[in-house]
């Protein structure tokens, strides 16, 4: 696009899409258990969905718990939009990362409090 001073005007560059496994699934290590999810789930919904397969449901023997509170209780997913903080987890040793905005890559480290 050519602007009236003669300049002309890129359009931004696209933004470099994540790389998608071959086979459509990634597998991560979450708590010392690998847990193998479609390409593109975030680490939260990952952890929403282990819950609910577990044997016992969410309140089963895989608690839905990415952290603890300051007063012991089990914190999860709320907002699921990056704004309440409450899916933190340490992933690949970064502590406090928002679980609801980490895309799962193959090999990823996720530890939880819980
Ligand atoms: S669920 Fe609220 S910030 Fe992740």
């Amino acid at each position: 696009m050519e602007l009236e001073t003669g300049e002309t005007m890129e359009p931004p560059p696209m933004p470099e899409r994540a790389p998608r496994s071959v086979s459509g699934l990634v597998t991560l290590r979450v708590d010392g258990e690998d847990l193998t999810v479609p390409a593109g789930t975030t680490v939260a919904a990952a952890m929403v969905n282990r819950s609910h397969q577990s044997p016992g449901g969410p309140l089963g023997s895989r608690r839905l718990g990415l952290r603890r509170s300051v007063r012991g209780e089990l914190r999860g997913p709320l907002c699921g939009m990056g704004i309440c903080f409450e899916c933190r987890a340490t992933v690949d040793g970064h502590p406090h990362v928002r679980t609801c905005m980490t895309t799962c890559r193959d090999g990823m480290v996720v530890l939880t409090d819980a």
